[in-house]
């Protein structure tokens, strides 16, 4: 990774704490139904049709709020164990109501509980953006196994009407970085990923001003 990238994406905060506090006020709205549909269906109906193409048996949902994706893929996909890991004790609470399929973990993507390449496939959905991603990626490969699939669906900000909006409200100062499409390759490559795919996320025209895009890549 280039020194640029790496200090662009490196300044960064140590901002767990409010994250996690903030989702928890948050999870009394979230499930709302037009946001979820809006925002956050599109990349959870990719994640649920590439998990399925993998064959990905052991899966973990990293950031899982309050956990409409990883219930819907423990019931809808073969599946021997399926992990929700968010940091959020407000959204744990209410993901751990809308499924018992599912092992619910209270935990940071940065350091998690599980042992060494102990799964199949790593997924994370519109949570990116808040994690320490170096810390997070290396996580994901170390308890991936080899050969096993990462698949991170993440705001891309340079987008092109996402851009102004960001100039405008000064988004710079926001607490979320956001990696460019290159910038996440050169990520997910210095971490030992090899890509896959890497594409804009497929959605319906009143979704398309979300600005995401679906990596895909291997463990080596
Ligand atoms: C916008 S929500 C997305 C939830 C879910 N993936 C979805 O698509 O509906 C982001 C979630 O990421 C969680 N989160 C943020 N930073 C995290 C971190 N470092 N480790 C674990 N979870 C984190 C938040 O608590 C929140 O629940």
């Amino acid at each position: 990774m280039s020194t640029a990238t790496s200090v662009a994406l490196d300044a960064r905060r140590g901002f767990n704490r409010s994250i996690a506090a903030f989702f928890s006020v948050a999870a009394r709205a979230y499930d709302q139904r037009t946001l979820q549909r809006v925002v956050y269906l599109p990349p959870q109906d990719e994640m649920v049709s590439l998990l399925e193409r993998y064959g990905s048996r052991r899966i973990i949902d990293i950031g899982c709020g309050t956990g409409i994706l990883t219930a819907r893929m423990a019931k809808e996909l073969d599946t021997e164990v399926v992990y929700g890991i968010d940091m959020s004790p407000g959204m744990l609470a209410k993901a751990r109501q809308r499924s018992s399929l599912v092992q619910w973990r209270n935990e940071p993507a940065e350091r998690l509980g599980l042992p060494d390449e102990s799964v199949d496939a790593v997924i994370t959905t519109t949570a990116f953006h808040f994690f320490n991603q170096a810390a997070a990626l290396a996580e994901f490969q170390r308890v991936l196994r080899p050969g096993g699939l990462l698949a991170i669906d993440a705001l891309n900000l340079r987008a092109r009407w996402a851009a102004p909006v960001q100039r405008l409200t000064g988004a710079r100062l926001s607490p979320a970085a956001t990696p460019s499409p290159r910038q996440m390759v050169e990520l997910i490559t210095a971490a030992g990923f090899e890509l896959a795919e890497q594409r804009p996320v497929r959605r319906p025209w009143y979704s398309r001003p979300v600005p995401d895009v679906l990596t895909v890549a291997i463990r080596r």
